[in-house]
Order: C-alpha cells, then structure tokens, then sequence
C-alpha cells in the first residue's frame, strides 16, 4: 500500500511537536461505533484527576464532520474546530472548560467542509496543536477508517491508542488500520485496547492474535494497554450524559479505563484495590 500523506508533510507534522513535552495521544479504530469517544473522554477525565499535581488534559474531537463528544459531556460549546478552519477563531480561543477536569476543543457535525478538508486546511489545524502548550496530554478522538484526517492527527501524534471489539469484523478493520498507520509512519508506537470484551480470557486471546499477526506480517510491535468490559452503565451514561467514570466510579468499565490511564502515567496499578477504595483515599488525604 502506497502512502496517502507526502513524505514532506508526514515529516512535517511529525516535527511540530518534538520539542513539546505535551504527550499526544491519538485514539482511533478501523469500524466505527467501537467506542472511541467514550473510551477518549473518560480515559482524559482519569488521566487529568488521578496523579498529583493533576495534569491539564484537552480533548480534541476529530472525528471532524461526526463530532459528539460535547452531546456525551451535555454542552454546546459556542466555538469549534469549524471556528480555526474558517479563520474566524484561534485555537487557543475555542478551547472550552468542561466541568470535570479537563478542556475539550469540539468539532463541528454534518459540515462536509470538516470531513473533507483540503490538506492545507488539514494542517493548519494540526499545526494549530502546537500552541495548546499548557496541556500535558493531549486527546484526540479520530473518527473510524482510513483517511487523510486520521492519518493527519494519528502522525502528530506520539501514540496512538487502536480500539477494537472483538468482532471479527472490528478485529479485521483494526489489522487494517494498523497497516495503514505502519505505511504512514514507520516509527509508529500503537497500542491496542479491546472494548466490550465478556471476560479477561476472551480479551487476552483476540489481544494476543491481533499482536501476533502484526508482528508477523507488518513487522510492528503492538503493546496491549488491556480490555474494557462490555457494561451497560456505559450505554445508561452516554443516555444520562455523564461521563462513565464519573457517573460509576466503581463499576468494571470505569476500574478497568482506570487500570488503562495508570500504565499511561506509569502508575502501579493495584488489581485488587477498587476505583471507589483510591477515591475514599484520595478524599482522606484532601480532608
Ligand atoms: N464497554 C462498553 N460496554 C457497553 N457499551 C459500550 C461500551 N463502549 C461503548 N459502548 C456503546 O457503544 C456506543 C458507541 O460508542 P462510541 O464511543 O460513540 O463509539 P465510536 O466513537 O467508536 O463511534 C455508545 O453509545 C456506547 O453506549
Ligand atoms: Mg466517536
């Protein structure tokens, strides 16, 4: 498979951020629905309130033309990723606080001017990332597939985050993903997270395959960041439009996204220790 991006504007993007100590994670998947969004906003909302001092996270949504993020956190932020392409607004200006710890930059939906923006529109934006300097992470939540957007945001990025569930047809379109960011970039650092998985077996075993025939074939190494149980708390608070970890700190879904966040900040993570234990710890040593 030929590469879509130019070599020069692979480089390019590459370099924006070499010299940032802002950590930018892309999280992306091949078919759509696997939950992304939900994975991405949750997992920023861990990152920015577990480790002390807290980290300034900001979440992108990416998914440019598709964007829901805001409809999961019940905000309609005034400005948007539109916003910076038209001209009308800076980055820095669209940036909107939410009310858990971490800022969000949304995206406009049904614009096809977002879904199909010309390569120098593409990277004004991402060039745009450069002045979100007082993150420590920076989120981005693509949308599915293989396109010049995602390939665009996942090549800024340091690592990207491949979700998948263990469909045949979701594991089929990770491998194919993943090749297309191993043509795009050959330094590329994936990592792989299973979602709505039914039991740590059935995560282990589809985790341990896709990893093996990457390996094999595209001759990458894939790091398995874990598994996100199938659990309807998450479906109940995308309804409530709170976020999971928020809405049920102590279910599986919200320990395991937790489990994920601490190995991103290179925390021991305590199997046995639950969500709800570390936060009546946390109130103890703030009271
Ligand atoms: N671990 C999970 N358990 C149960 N339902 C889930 C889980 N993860 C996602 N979902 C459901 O899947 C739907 C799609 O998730 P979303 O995050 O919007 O996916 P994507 O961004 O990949 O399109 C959500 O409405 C959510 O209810
Ligand atoms: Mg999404």
């Amino acid at each position: 498979m030929s590469s879509i991006l130019g070599p020069d504007q692979a480089e390019g993007l590459r370099k924006i951020f070499n010299k940032s100590t802002t950590r930018i994670i892309a999280v992306t998947s091949g078919k759509g629905g696997v939950g992304k969004s939900n994975f991405a906003l949750n997992l920023g909302i861990c990152i920015a309130n577990i480790s002390e001092p807290k980290k300034k996270v900001v979440i992108i949504d990416a998914d440019l033309g598709l964007a829901n993020i805001h409809i999961l956190l019940a905000t309609i932020p005034k400005y948007n990723l539109y916003h910076v392409i038209k001209g009308q607004k800076t980055m820095s200006e669209i940036i909107y606080k939410t009310d858990y710890g971490i800022d969000l930059i949304s995206s406009a939906s049904g614009v096809t001017l977002m879904a199909n923006m010309k390569e120098e529109e593409r990277n004004n934006l991402i060039e745009g990332l450069k002045h979100i300097t007082y993150a420590d992470f920076i989120i981005i939540d693509t949308s599915a597939g293989i396109s010049n957007n995602v390939l665009s945001f996942v090549t800024a990025a340091q690592e990207t985050i491949v979700i998948t569930t263990p469909e045949p047809t979701a594991v089929a379109d990770a491998y194919g993903i993943i090749k297309a960011i191993v043509t795009e970039s050959e330094n590329a650092n994936i990592k792989l997270v299973l979602n709505r998985v039914k039991n740590p077996s059935e995560a282990n075993a589809i985790s341990k395959k896709i990893i093996e025939i990457c390996q094999q074939f595209l001759n990458v190494k894939i790091e398995n960041y874990g598994f996100i149980y199938d659990d309807p708390i998450i479906p109940s608070a995308v309804r409530a439009q709170i976020p999971f970890v928020k809405l049920a700190p102590n279910s599986k879904a919200s320990l395991h996204i937790d489990h994920i966040a601490r190995r991103i900040l290179n925390m021991e993570v305590n199997q046995n220790e639950s969500a709800w234990d570390r936060l009546i710890k946390v109130f103890l040593k703030n009271s």
